[in-house]
């Protein structure tokens, strides 16, 4: 808890730290009601700091010194300062060892930072800062010291004992304990330091590295959860595969292991070689496992694996520098999904999500660049922007220097700065002097906040066969950046003829065309490019692949939508076109809900998603991705002022209308794959996964009308397969529906069956949440009094209470105020025990500036009452306090 006024951090403040710690030696001693650390460090005077013997200040909180000596000399109060967050000293001698003995308290921490207690087992969460809540260390990742780890416990309740590294040693002692002596031989910061004690089991394989070495895998897990590992295991190999045939990068210890844990404030965390994991993004069998969630694991572990080289063996320099691992690691996963799976559909995915979450993050009170400047929380800058705008940010970089041009970068990178600690300058210079390139300009997208505007404007002359573009950049101010100097924007396009096909693209100047795809680089506030040999009007296909992470505005006609659907060469823009096409129908009807006219589907909508049912040549993920309308989410995104209840309105009508008009071949469409369903034993394949999807989207709109023939279908589904994205499909289309009984019979069947399985209750939870029919907030409040539902586990408070916040707005913000008054309940009761989740909770009460005058009020009397609700942690006093300002 915040007891003295929080500080702001400042990038521009950074100083190298005034000491080293060459060595650290760590024992554990853990009981069960108190845990005992002592700490060895072997400590010298920084060269690069300057002369002299300043004080050395160690960071430590939550922690009861219990002994201190330097070089054996036991140190008594007068030689030391502790206050809540530092203990300082003052050195005699450039080298010295310090050895420290501490107590703390994990089986009462429930911040879940530091060593803590999940169910039975021990385990750790130090990035950010959380390892200054084990011993007292220069907590800063610039800090990289060689770690010996020695874990004591009682046998029978902890048989197994992890650490970084190789082990070394164990033995056993008497009464009961045992001991194990964990050696990482790479210099790392005190941020990846891991440690596990429990009663686990393992699922063991192998992987032979490019050089030929053995490395043993081990993914461990609690006993009943043994027989859902085989999938993180496959993903696992194939990433190592991947991380060395698509960057040159081989693993380097003999050991790579991942901990499933029930309590965990994220997703996973990149520990070397003991990667610990919230168990939803280890867990994954067919019964248990949406095809979802067996992607999210695929993609995460890939995204763990991946630091040992982005992050691990080349670390930030300081927490300012965040998006250097996380932005480049997010970058490497997304591309190996998008090999494993499809490309297109991973883009389009991203994107949407990008679009619908980061984009409000960069126009709302919370707004920071890709490399911020300032903060008060470190744990609050995991945000979307530091994650998914900065993969965008590498993925220019890659589509400005092409595949190879990126690859003699990363290989100049991680060459130039391996065992470093560095800064995203240092990232972006490899790229320049492995190119011979200059991405100056390139780099305001590190240091600039806020998603640019980019609109185009067309002019065709037919006489002198010429086709201009021109665009014109701007970007809204952001907190404390009112003005922005235009960014380097990569514009991937091509120009359709009549005929839909590209044309050759060759600009004035050029002695001939290059293709008929290409990047232009948009880098002046007003900039015009003109294409010659342009003989008849083309159609322009723009941000192909979304080439930068922009708002683009050109003036498509509805026609001109359909046709870029059926012929653009570029399968995401493509999918692009549908989209902008049901925007503006979906704007359309919230105009005319809002003036109280009849709602009125534009039938050319209903024709373009014909057109797509009835062609069975298509890729049936592209189809079921085309006919899922943009979310309310979203569409409250690109709203000035969102009104929650015609978006709802409407797109529930466009929902219902599409699946009246297009009953017949969605049935069939439905009929047709899930009989295929019922006939194949259930795979986590691209082509599986695209089945369902298209499956399941049918019977969702097909339930729209009300028929007793889907209602048998839905329950048919419902019990007859084998697996869960069917089963949880039927159930959310049950829940949707206005089949009470039949509904409340399955809820209750589905939670009898499954009530000792959390991460499948936690989908239960969800499907809850999210229904939009009315009363949703009653039916949440009675789901927390349910059993299996507890605060104290974050995968439970994100099922419940985020899921209704997030993706049940029209519940969520009901007019009378009392979902902000249930959601700053529960984040000023969270923020007592665990401030990571109580102000990731709080983010949907930040954006109380894109609705009404009604709402807004209530939203910021709520942000209010937060503020003067009592001690608040540093976390939520940030993010509210930033909110209201
Ligand atoms: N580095 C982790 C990742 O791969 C995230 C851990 C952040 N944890 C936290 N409590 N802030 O994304
Ligand atoms: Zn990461």
């Amino acid at each position: 808890m915040r007891t003295e006024q929080p500080k702001v951090i400042y990038l521009k403040d950074y100083q190298v730290p005034d000491y080293l710690i060459d060595e650290t030696n760590l024992t554990f001693e853990l009981y069960e009601d108190h845990t005992l650390v002592h700490a060895q460090l072997v400590m010298r005077r920084n060269p690069e700091a300057g002369a002299g013997l300043p004080p050395l200040v160690l960071d430590g909180q939550q922690l009861e010194l219990l002994s201190l000596s330097m070089d054996d000399r036991e140190l008594g109060a007068a030689d030391y300062q502790v206050d809540d967050s530092h203990l300082s000293l003052q050195p005699v001698a450039p080298t010295f060892t310090l050895d420290s003995t501490v107590r703390i308290h994990p089986e009462t921490n429930t911040a879940l930072e530091g060593l803590y207690k999940s169910g039975k087992m021990f385990c750790t969460q130090c990035e950010a800062e959380g390892f200054r809540k084990i011993t007292y260390y220069l907590d800063r990742p610039d800090v990289m010291s060689a770690f010996t780890t020695t874990v004591s416990a009682e046998q029978h309740r902890y048989p197994v004992l992890l650490s970084n590294g190789n082990p070394v040693a164990s033995g056993s002692e008497e009464g009961g304990r045992h001991w194990a002596t964990w050696e990482d031989p790479f210099k790392k910061p005190a941020y990846l330091f891991a440690l596990v004690a429990g009663d686990l089991w393992c699922v063991e394989d192998s992987f032979t590295t490019m050089s030929q070495r053995e490395v043993a895998l081990r993914i461990y897990v609690e006993p009943e959860n043994i027989d859902k590992v085989q999938h993180a295991m496959d993903s696992l190999k194939k990433s190592m595969r991947w991380d060395e045939e698509v960057y040159g990068r081989e693993y380097d210890l003999d050991i790579f292991m991942i901990v499933a844990v029930n309590d965990f404030n994220m997703g996973a965390m990149e520990n070397k070689g003991l990667n610990i994991f919230n168990s939803s993004c280890v867990l994954a069998k067919a019964e248990t496992a949406t095809d979802a969630a067996h992607q999210r694991v695929e993609a995460v572990v890939a995204h763990e694996y991946f630091h040992n080289w982005s992050g691990n063996r080349v670390t930030c320099r300081d927490w300012f520098q965040l998006s250097l691992k996380e932005g480049f690691t997010v970058f490497r996963d997304a591309e190996f999904s998008a090999d494993m799976n499809s490309r297109t559909v991973k883009r389009i995915e991203d994107v949407a999500f990008l679009r619908t979450n980061q984009f409000a993050e960069d126009a709302g009170p919370m707004a920071h660049p890709v490399r911020p400047d300032s903060f008060i929380e470190i744990s609050n800058f995991y945000t979307l922007t530091v994650y998914e705008k900065g993969s965008e940010v590498v993925r220019m970089i890659h589509t400005l220097l092409g595949a190879e041009g990126f690859r003699k970068g990363t290989d100049l990178y991680f060459e130039r700065h391996d065992g470093q600690a560095v800064t995203c300058d240092d990232f972006v210079k490899a790229m320049e002097d492995a190119n011979g390139i200059d991405l100056s300009q390139f780099k305001r997208w590190y240091s600039q906040a806020g998603t640019p505007r980019l609109s185009v404007e067309e002019a065709f002359d037919a006489a002198a066969q010429t086709y201009s573009l021109t665009f014109r950049q701007s970007c809204p101010a952001t907190p404390g950046q009112a003005e922005k100097q235009p960014f380097v924007i990569p514009v991937e396009l091509g120009l359709l003829d009549a005929a839909g096909r590209d044309l050759p693209l060759r600009l004035a100047g050029e002695a001939e065309a290059q293709g008929g795809n290409r990047v232009l680089s948009v880098t002046e506030a007003e900039q015009t490019f003109t294409f010659v040999g342009i003989a008849e009007k083309p159609l322009p296909s723009l941000l192909r692949g979304f080439s930068a992470p922009v708002k683009l505005n050109f003036p498509y006609s509805r026609d001109q939508l359909m046709f870029l659907m059926q012929h653009d060469s570029d399968g995401f823009n493509r999918w692009e076109a549908g989209q902008q096409l049901s925007v503006q129908v979906l704007q359309e009807l919230v105009g005319q809900y809002q003036r109280g006219e009849a709602l009125v589907l534009d039938q050319r909508l209903v024709d373009a998603f014909r057109t797509l049912l009835e062609d069975a040549t298509l890729d049936q993920a592209m189809v079921a991705e085309m006919l899922s309308l943009p979310s309310e989410a979203y569409l409250t995104e690109i709203s000035d002022v969102a009104d929650v209840d015609a978006i709802h309105a409407a797109r529930e009508f466009a929902r219902q209308s599409i699946g009246q008009a297009l009953f017949q071949p969605l049935l069939a469409r439905y009929q047709a794959n899930r009989a295929i369903s019922r006939d194949t034993a259930y795979k986590a394949e691209a082509d599986h996964i695209a089945r369902r999807t298209l499956q399941n989207i049918a019977l969702s709109y097909l339930m729209q009308s009300g028929r007793g023939e889907v209602l048998d279908a839905c329950l048919e589904q419902f019990d007859a397969c084998d697996n869960m994205t069917e089963r949880l499909s039927a159930l959310a289309v049950l829940v949707n529906s206005g089949f009470e009984r039949e509904k409340a019979d399955a809820l209750a069947r589905f939670a009898e069956y499954f009530k000792d399985d959390p991460l499948v209750m936690d989908q239960w939870f969800s499907v809850q949440a999210g229904c939009g029919l009315p009363g949703g907030l009653e039916r949440v409040k009675a789901l927390m009094e349910h059993p299996a539902f507890t605060l104290k586990n974050p995968n439970k408070v994100r099922a419940l209470i985020g899921a209704f916040a997030n993706q049940n707005l029209v519940n969520f913000h009901r007019a009378d105020g009392e979902g902000y008054r249930f959601l700053a309940d529960h984040v000023i009761t969270l923020n007592a025990f665990n401030p990571q989740i109580a102000s990731r909770q709080l983010a949907p009460l930040t954006r109380w500036r894109k609705y009404d005058a009604g709402r807004q009020q209530l939203m910021k009397a709520e942000l209010e009452r937060i503020l003067a609700s009592g001690e608040l942690s540093s976390d939520v006093f940030e993010v509210v306090s930033k909110s209201l300002a």
